[in-house]
Parts: structure tokens; sequence; C-alpha cells
């Protein structure tokens, strides 16, 4: 069944069943020792249901709990083949798609319109596979090593002792990590309440790779332009709407499609040649940074709209994986080593979170044949009947080993070192953040920022986070970091900083 239609007549199908089929003898009584008596263990229909029940929910995902989504047509409106082979990138190509937004911290039932990061994911099922994007409605990220991600994912969820969320924990680990400083910005901005999830950008933020079908490669960035303009929340109607809808911006997904008004972005890509990288001024695949539109102007690609809700949200949507190894030929991942960490990390937490054979459902499932000697596990669904279930086998199922370079790679040499990146010669952490601050946003822009992270400060931040929040905004911009000190300070009058605020 997939769809249900509630305006028809569904007497003449037949009578529920228990799961393995035979007929439920009552949806509404259990079976017991006469009718005030106690109930049966054997009550078949009752023990499923409760047991059933209590299974009902998979752990939610560790970060962007809350989401939701739609599915969609991606259609490619230019040539870009001289930098990609991938087929679903080839002038007019159409390919349908799965968009997932969601929020970073909270989680399922928090609400949309807290201050966050979005998530912005989308699955392409093309014929040589999935192909999956999953960024935000950021161009950077907070951290460029993945050894920090889980730590940086603590400080924005909840405090062990107290179960609440803290702004103090924030604050701390963001001062402590000055690579954070222009997603803060982002964060602190407008961005961090979009309107809806159909006002904001989409953006890979980290670097990819292409290949032509002449075998040269290219590092990409990608960009999805919303067709809807850009629009934000004020942080009191932000604030309003979490008390008053929870579920905003799923709602405005869902009733927008319902009603034919179909959201759609344009899909641009910034294309650096393979040697630039490693002569850029910054490290390119430094993911706290952008590259110049200058350097690399956004090119077109295609444009994509989403034009069908899901019919089943958990089927659909909760059960979707979205993972950044999901690539296709002509596209691939780069030394970012964030990125790397992620091809990693999404198919393992979905394992986990899903079962082992998650691919195998709808949602996710390829749209062409798999064929591979992994076989078993929860919940397995496909497999290849009596086939031989290893390789090489003298039976004539599929045996590969290419050998040699791989056409998505890259040369990488040296010893086994912790360390960060090699510094470029306009490698810092607060360039791009105060660039932000003083060529994008404007003097309203920047009276917005101000008051959002001294509200943020006023909210439980105490020393010694407050004097190195401080110097973190000072060292991004010398007056802006005035000003949040001063706002601060005028808002605590005479208490301790930490303190509750007075009304002067
Ligand atoms: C979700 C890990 C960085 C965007 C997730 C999930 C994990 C994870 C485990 C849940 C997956 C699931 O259960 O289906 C990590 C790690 C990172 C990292 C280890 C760094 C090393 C990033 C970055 C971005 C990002 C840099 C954006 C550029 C997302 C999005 C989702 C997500 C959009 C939700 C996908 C969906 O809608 O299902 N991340 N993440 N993550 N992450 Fe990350």
């Amino acid at each position: 069944m997939t769809s249900f239609d509630p305006t028809k007549d569904h007497s003449s199908e037949i009578p529920s069943t228990t799961e393995a089929g035979a007929p439920r003898e009552s949806d509404a009584h259990s079976l017991s020792v006469g009718s005030n008596g106690p109930l049966m263990l054997h009550d078949v229909a009752l023990v499923e249901k409760l047991a059933r029940f209590d299974r009902e929910r998979v752990p939610e995902r560790s970060p962007h709990a809350k989401g939701s989504g739609a599915f969609g047509s991606f259609e490619v409106t230019e040539d870009v083949s001289k930098y990609t082979k991938a087929k679903f990138l080839q002038p007019g190509a159409k390919t349908d798609m799965l968009a997932r937004f969601s929020t970073v911290a909270g989680e399922l039932g928090s609400p949309d319109t807290w201050r966050d990061v979005r998530g912005f994911a989308l699955k392409f099922y093309t014929e040589d596979g999935n192909f999956d994007m999953v960024g935000n409605n950021t161009p950077v990220f907070f951290v460029r090593d993945p050894m920090k991600f889980p730590d940086f994912i603590h400080s924005q969820k909840r405090e062990p002792a107290t179960g609440l969320r803290s702004n103090n924990m924030q604050w701390d680990f963001w001062s402590l990590s000055p690579e954070t400083a222009h997603q803060v910005t982002y964060l602190m901005g407008d961005r961090g309440l979009p309107r809806t999830w159909r006002h904001m950008n989409g953006y890979s933020s980290h670097t990819y790779m292409w290949v032509n079908e002449a075998g040269e490669k290219f590092w990409v960035k990608y960009h999805f332009m919303t067709e809807q303009g850009l629009e934000f929340l004020s942080n009191e109607e932000a604030g309003k709407l979490a008390g008053d809808d929870a579920d905003f911006h799923r709602r405005d997904l869902f009733e927008s499609i319902e009603n034919g008004d179909f959201p759609s972005w344009t899909f641009e890509v910034q294309i650096m040649p393979y040697e630039d990288a490693k002569k850029y001024r910054f490290n390119p695949f430094d993911l706290t940074k952008t590259w110049s539109k200058k350097d690399y102007p956004r090119i077109p690609v295609g444009r994509f709209t989403l034009n069908q809700n899901p019919v089943n949200h958990y089927a659909q949507i909760e059960q979707a994986a979205f993972s950044p190894a999901n690539t296709v030929p002509g596209t691939g991942v780069s030394p970012d080593k964030m990125l790397l960490g992620r091809v990693f990390s999404y198919p393992d937490a979905q394992r986990h979170r899903i079962g082992t054979n998650y691919n195998q459902l709808p949602v996710n499932r390829p749209i062409g044949e798999t064929n591979s000697y992994d076989k078993e596990g929860h919940m397995q669904f496909s497999h290849s009947g009596n086939a031989p279930v290893y390789a090489p086998n003298s039976y004539g199922r599929s045996y590969q080993d290419e050998q040699g370079p791989v056409d998505n790679g890259w040369e990488s040499d040296g010893s086994l070192v912790r360390s960060a990146y090699e510094l470029h010669a306009e490698d810092d952490d607060f360039g791009q953040a105060h660039t932000l601050i003083r060529e994008v946003m404007d003097e309203a822009a920047r009276g917005r920022l101000v008051e959002t992270v001294t509200g943020a400060l006023l909210g439980g931040v105490e020393e010694p986070v407050l004097s190195n929040v401080f110097q973190y905004w000072k060292n991004i911009d010398q007056e802006v970091g005035e000003n949040i000190e001063k706002a601060y300070r005028a808002a605590i009058g005479d208490q301790e900083p930490g303190g509750t605020p007075t009304d002067k």
C-alpha cells in the first residue's frame, strides 16, 4: 500500500490481519478469562500489537534529528560535460530526487525555528547509482578535522548533569576553537534563522572532484540557490514560532507542495582546475573557507523542483539515508579531512540507526540493479538466490579487479602525522569571517549580529568563557567585538558576568 485515500469507501477491503497475514479477531478487545478476567499470553493479536508498538522508534539521527523533506526532479539546463562525465549531469538529463532539510542540534521533536545551521541533503536516483549531496544552508563549517566533530556536536546538545542545552558550553567550544569563527558568524547572522526551508540556499561546503570523459580532473563546490529568494526570521518571530508551532518549517514545506506551490533551486558550481589547488592562496580543501567568486565564478548547471510530498513520513524521510560516500562515476571526494571522515561516518550511523540492509529500503534503493557479495544481516530483503556468495568463483558470477590509479584520486605523500593542514599564504581563522561582517553584512545586519550574540551571552555564559568570547569577536572584528562587550556590560549593569540581566 503506498497511499490511502480517506475519501474512499474501504469497507470491501480485506479485514485487518496479523503481521503473518491471518485475520485478526479484533482490533478493539483483548482476550480475557471472562469479561473482567485477566489477559492471555497467547492472545497473539494483542502481544504482537504491543511488541510491535514497543519497537516503533528507531534511534533518531545523532545530529540533524529534526527535519523533513520531499521528492522532486532535477534537470540539467546547461552543458558542463567538459568538467564531468557523470551521466546525470549531461545536457538535458532529468533525474528523480529526494531532499531533506533539518536542524543540526535539536532532537526529533524540537522546534524548527531555534537558531541553528540547517541541513540541506539531496539524493539523486541516477542510472549509475545514488548520488548524494549532504550539505548545509551555509557554505562553510565549524571545524576542519573530523576528530573534533563529536566534541562540537556534544557542545551543542545537552549538558550531562542537567540535560539542558547550555550557551556556556557552546561558546566555550567555539571560543577555544578559532576555526569556528567563519561559521559562527554565519550562524549568529541572519542565516541562522531562515524563514522557511524554501527560502534558503544549500551548499556542499566541501570541495569535491569532477572527472570528464578524457580523464581530466577538477575540484568543485556545489551551490543550490533558492528561486524563492532568501528570507529570514527575526529573533522575536522565531522565538514565538518555536512555542506556537514547533513544526513550522515542516508544515510550510508540506503545505506549499500540497498547494501546488513547488519550491525550486538552481544548481551552480565553482570549478577549480586540478593543478590550481597546489598553489591557491589558501587551502582549497579547508572547509572553514569559501572560494572567492572572483577567482572561481559560479557556473550554472541546472535546476531542481520539489513537487511530491512523502506519503509516509517515517518510511520515506525518517528512514532515508543520505551519505557523502554516495558518489557516481564522474564525481568523487577530495583531500578535505572532514569529508574523508564523513565518508565513513554516515553509512556506519545508518547501519546502526536503520539496520544493516538500509540500502534495500525503497527510499534508499538505487534504481539500477545491485550485485554484491555482501550478504545477510537484519532484515535482508534483496538477495542473489543461490548464486555464488564469494568471488572469485568458477560459476560465472562477476569478478571485478581494476588495478592502478583510480580516475577520481589524487597524489599524496609524506610521513604519517597528526597535524593541522600545511599552511598556505592566506590561511587564517578570522579573515573570511571579518569579510563576511564588513562586506556582506550592512550596518543593520551587524547590529542584529551584536544583539544576537549579546542575547546568547546573557543566557548563562560565565567566566572564563565570557572573556574568551569577547576576544574571539575582537579577533574577527574589533568594532563588533567591542560592541558585543559594551552591550553585554550595559545589560548586566553592576552584576557579575553570567548573572541574570537587569532591565536597565
Ligand atoms: C547527518 C556525521 C559533518 C551535514 C549526520 C549524521 C551523522 C553525521 C552520523 C546522521 C546520519 C544518519 O543517521 O542518517 C558527521 C560527521 C561529520 C559531519 C562525522 C564531520 C566529520 C557534516 C558537514 C555537513 C553535514 C560538514 C554539511 C556540509 C549533515 C546533514 C545531515 C547530517 C545535512 C542530515 C542528513 C539527512 O537529512 O538525513 N552527520 N557529519 N555534516 N550531516 Fe553530518
